[in-house]
């Protein structure tokens, strides 16, 4: 698993379109989540959470795939939690041996959370969920951390 560098690449193009384009920032995010989860094979689950720093809360935003339960995750907690306290991405290889980790569906076996930056201070997150143990790399890091950068344009 992992993403190739033309795709990589390709998808870039296109995610820096959409953020370029006509619309709102919610359309926007979810032309790019349906974007990842309908043409990245292991990308099972593509969503935004977006910050609120004063309740340090995250609040769901567009997502694609099943809906979830975890509308809304305070900092620390679970994957996204972490990552929203810590501000650094987290790739999750094995979600079982993972005890700071919130269910979304008993299919799931690994994940990877990034923040959006915006002046320095975390605004949101984008989350991937994978059925595939194991399917995140450091390019899909790298690849997802440039979605992120160009989605910091929305904020
Ligand atoms: N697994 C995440 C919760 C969000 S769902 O994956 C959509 C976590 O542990 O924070």
């Amino acid at each position: 698993m992992s993403l190739n560098h033309t795709d990589f690449k390709m998808f870039l193009d296109e995610v820096t379109k959409i953020v370029d384009a006509d619309g709102d920032r919610d359309e926007k995010l979810q032309k790019i989540c349906d974007l990842l989860r309908d043409r990245v094979s292991f990308y099972d689950w593509v969503g935004f959470y977006i910050v609120d720093p004063e309740e340090k809360i995250l609040h769901l935003g567009p997502f694609a795939g099943e809906p979830t339960e975890h509308v809304k995750i305070p900092f620390g907690q679970g994957v996204c939690g972490q990552v929203a306290r810590d501000e650094v991405p987290m790739i999750v290889q094995d979600v079982s041996r993972e005890s700071n980790y919130l269910s979304c569906s008993p299919l799931v076996r690994s994940e990877i959370v990034v923040p959006v930056f915006k002046e320095g201070r975390s605004v949101a997150q984008i989350d991937v969920d994978s059925h595939e143990p194991a399917a995140f790399s450091t390019r899909d890091r790298a690849f997802l951390m440039k979605v992120c950068e160009s989605v910091s344009h929305l904020f």
